[in-house]
């Protein structure tokens, strides 16, 4: 396989009456799907969240595809591509398809080109029925969908899904598990932070571990 994707180094992370991450290294092989386990409250989420430019870390190197990222400038470039995706997703309250197509039309994706995208990812998604549903009339597991298909259409280069199956009723989280084994086989390096015991079984997912401020493989 390739180099990796991204590379975390001593990653350190502290509020004032804790010390999160005490020294996170971990190395993740470009287009590989990676679980990230932990007992709640160690840190998973926060991890993501540096990752992803949304949170500030203390100390300590991320490269992703092999350039080093300043972790207290985050280029606004990257946003694109190591994005994040919230377990309650927030989501605008006009069309599937608006929600869909904002994240190109910031990138000054020409229209054409982002209609096709737009079309491709609700086909993919499995919404394309709902396409006259404002968001806050979907369920759970929808807007799950709805959001999983607004971080794809990006085309990311790391996708960090934050607990993407908690909280849905069983068909619910039957299609957001055949949505995420169908990212197998796109191009894009995944991270899964989860409980979900399915999750951690599929055969093609690596075991990430998080414990004690350090993460290790499993
Ligand atoms: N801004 C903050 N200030 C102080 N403590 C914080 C802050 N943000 C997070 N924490 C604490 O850091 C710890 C880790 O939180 P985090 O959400 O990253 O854990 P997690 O592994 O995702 O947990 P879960 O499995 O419950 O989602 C928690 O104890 C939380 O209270
Ligand atoms: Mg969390």
């Amino acid at each position: 396989m390739s180099d990796p994707a991204l590379e975390l180094k001593s990653l350190t992370k502290s509020f004032p009456q804790r010390e999160l991450l005490r020294g996170v290294d971990l190395a993740l092989v470009a287009g590989g799907s990676y679980v990230l386990t932990g007992d709640n409250g160690c840190g998973k989420t926060t991890l993501m969240r540096i990752v992803a430019g949304l949170e500030a870390a203390n100390g300590g190197t991320l490269r992703f595809e092999g350039a080093a990222i300043d972790l207290g400038h985050y280029p606004e470039a990257l946003r694109h591509k190591l994005v994040y995706v919230h377990q309650q997703p927030y989501l605008f309250q006009t069309s599937i398809a608006h929600n869909i197509a904002y994240g190109l039309k910031m990138r000054g994706v020409p229209k054409r080109r982002r209609e096709l995208l737009v079309r491709e990812a609700i086909a993919w998604a499995g919404v394309g029925h709902l396409s006259n549903v404002l968001p806050h009339k979907l369920s759970g597991g929808e807007q799950q969908r709805v959001a999983l298909a607004r971080a794809k259409v990006l085309n990311p280069g790391l996708l960090l899904l934050d607990e993407p199956t908690a909280n849905l009723d069983s068909d619910a989280r039957r299609q957001t598990l055949a949505l995420i084994e169908a990212l197998r086989h796109e191009n894009v390096t995944v991270m899964i932070a989860t409980h979900d015991r399915e999750i951690i079984a599929m055969p093609h997912v690596k075991r990430l571990h998080l414990e004690a401020g350090r993460v290790n493989a499993r």
